[in-house]
C-alpha cells in the first residue's frame, strides 16, 4: 500500500494524520507547524491560547484574539508551507464568532469544532475560504450536525473527526459509558458514522474524510483505522511527548513518568467529563475542597459561583507545569508513553505500516 494522501477541500494532506488541538497551550505554533512541516494538519488549540500575554488577566479575549493571530502565523512560517494548519476551537467558547473570523482572516486552513456541537460554524464561517469539521462521538451526534449543517446552511462538512472514548480532554460520552468501555463496540459506531458521512458526501457530491482519534497509539492502531474505513486519524497524547510540543519540559514527564493506574475521569465546568492524570489536583476537586479566586469568563456553560474549579487557571498551571495544581489533560493510552521523540520521527512511526520508505519519499 502506498501511503495515503487525503484531500480536503483545495488542499491534500501528504500523511493521513491530524495532531489534535489540545488547550490550554499544550499545542500552539511549534507542534502544529512541526506538524504540517511533515505533510499532516497540525493544529493549534485557540483555548486561551494568550494565557502568558502580560495583558492576559486585563483583557483576556483581547490577548487571546492576538496570540492566535500570531500562532497561526507563526505555524505556518514553521510548515514551510506544506501540510495544512487548523485550529481546534471549543463550541462553548464566549465570543466563538470573533475567533472564527480571526481563524479565517489570519489564513488558517481549518477549523475543527468540537466540546458541544458547532451548530452555527457555517454561519460565522459565511464568506470566507476555510475549511470547517465537526468533532462527533456517536451515530447520533454525526446524524445531528450533518443534519442540521444541511437544512439550515445548504452545506455539509469538508471533514469529519470521530472522537472515540479512550481520547483525551472531554469526552463526548457519560461516565456510565465510560465505566464500560470495554464492552463497547467502538468499531461498529464508527462504521455507522460513515454510512453517514457517506449519505451526505453523495448528496453534496465531494469527498468528506473522517479522522479517528481517541487511544491511536501505534502503527497498527494506524492501520486498523483505515481498515474500518476511515481515512486518517487524529492523534494527541502521543503528541505531547515530543520536543516540539508547546508545553514545559515538567508536562512532558508528568507523560513519560504516567502509568495506566494515575488515570481518572474529572467532571468538568464544560458540562462533560475529562480524562486526566490524578494529582493533589484532581483529589481536591473530588473531595469538593477547590476553590475559585478568579473568573476569566471563559465558557458559555460555566458558572462560577457553581463551578467545581476554574478549568482555566487549572489547564495554565499544567502547561506551565505545576504538577500539584495543574489539571494534566491525557488519553487512556498514556501510561505506555515512554521516551520524548521528535515530530517526524513520531509521524513515520506512525505511518510506517501505511506506506514503504520509497513511496513516502516519492510522496512527501
Ligand atoms: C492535553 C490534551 C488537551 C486536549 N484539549 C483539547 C481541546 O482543547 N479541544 C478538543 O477538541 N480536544 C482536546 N483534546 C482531545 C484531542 O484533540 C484528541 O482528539 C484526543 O486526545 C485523541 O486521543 P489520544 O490523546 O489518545 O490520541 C485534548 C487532549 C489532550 C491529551
Amino acid at each position: 500500500m502506498g501511503v495515503k494522501t487525503v484531500a480536503i477541500g483545495k488542499h491534500v494532506l501528504k500523511v493521513p494524520v491530524i495532531q489534535g488541538g489540545m488547550g490550554i497551550g499544550v499545542s500552539r505554533c511549534r507542534l502544529a507547524g512541526a506538524v504540517a512541516k511533515e505533510g499532516g494538519m497540525g493544529v493549534i488549540s485557540a483555548a486561551q491560547i494568550g494565557y502568558d500575554d502580560p495583558d492576559f488577566r486585563k483583557d483576556p479575549e483581547a490577548a487571546n484574539l492576538r496570540a492566535l493571530r500570531a500562532h497561526i502565523a507563526r505555524a505556518r512560517e514553521i510548515s514551510g508551507g506544506r501540510g495544512m494548519i487548523a485550529v481546534n476551537l471549543m463550541a462553548v467558547t464566549q465570543l466563538y464568532e470573533d475567533y472564527v473570523r480571526i481563524c479565517a482572516e489570519a489564513g488558517a486552513d481549518a477549523i475543527i469544532s468540537g466540546a458541544g456541537l458547532p451548530s452555527n460554524l457555517p454561519k460565522c464561517a459565511e464568506g470566507y475560504d476555510i475549511c470547517l469539521a465537526p468533532i462527533v462521538s456517536s451515530e447520533k451526534s454525526a446524524r445531528v450536525i450533518l443534519k442540521s449543517w444541511d437544512r439550515k446552511y445548504q452545506r455539509t462538512a469538508d471533514f469529519l473527526i470521530i472522537e472515540g472514548p479512550l481520547a483525551g480532554g472531554h469526552l463526548g460520552f457519560s461516565q456510565e459509558e465510560l465505566n464500560q468501555i470495554s464492552s463497547m463496540n467502538y468499531d461498529e459506531e464508527i462504521k455507522k458514522i460513515l454510512r453517514i458521512r457517506d449519505s451526505f458526501a453523495e448528496k453534496y457530491g465531494h469527498e468528506i474524510p473522517v479522522f479517528s482519534a481517541g487511544g491511536i497509539f501505534s502503527p497498527e492502531d494506524v492501520l486498523h483505522q483505515l481498515e474500518l474505513g476511515c481515512d486518517g486519524v487524529q492523534v494527541a497524547s502521543r503528541f505531547v511527548a515530543t520536543e516540539e510540543c508547546d508545553a514545559s519540559p515538567e508536562y512532558k514527564r508528568a507523560y513519560i513518568e504516567a502509568e495506566e493506574k494515575d488515570i481518572e475521569i474529572i467532571k468538568s465546568p464544560v458540562g462533560m467529563p475529562g480524562r486526566a492524570l490524578r494529582n493533589a489536583f484532581t483529589d481536591r476537586v473530588r473531595e469538593g475542597s477547590e476553590k475559585i479566586t478568579w473568573c476569566f469568563n471563559c465558557l458559555k456553560a460555566c458558572n462560577p459561583k457553581t463551578a467545581d474549579y476554574c478549568i482555566t487557571q487549572a489547564l495554565i498551571d499544567a502547561v506551565k507545569g505545576d504538577r500539584q495544581n495543574g489539571l494534566f489533560f491525557c488519553g487512556a493510552r498514556v501510561g505506555e508513553i515512554r521516551k520524548i521523540t521528535t515530530v517526524k520521527d513520531l509521524i513515520e512511526e506512525l505511518t510506517q505500516k501505511i506506506g514503504t520508505g520509497t513511496d513516502k519519499k516519492q510522496i512527501l
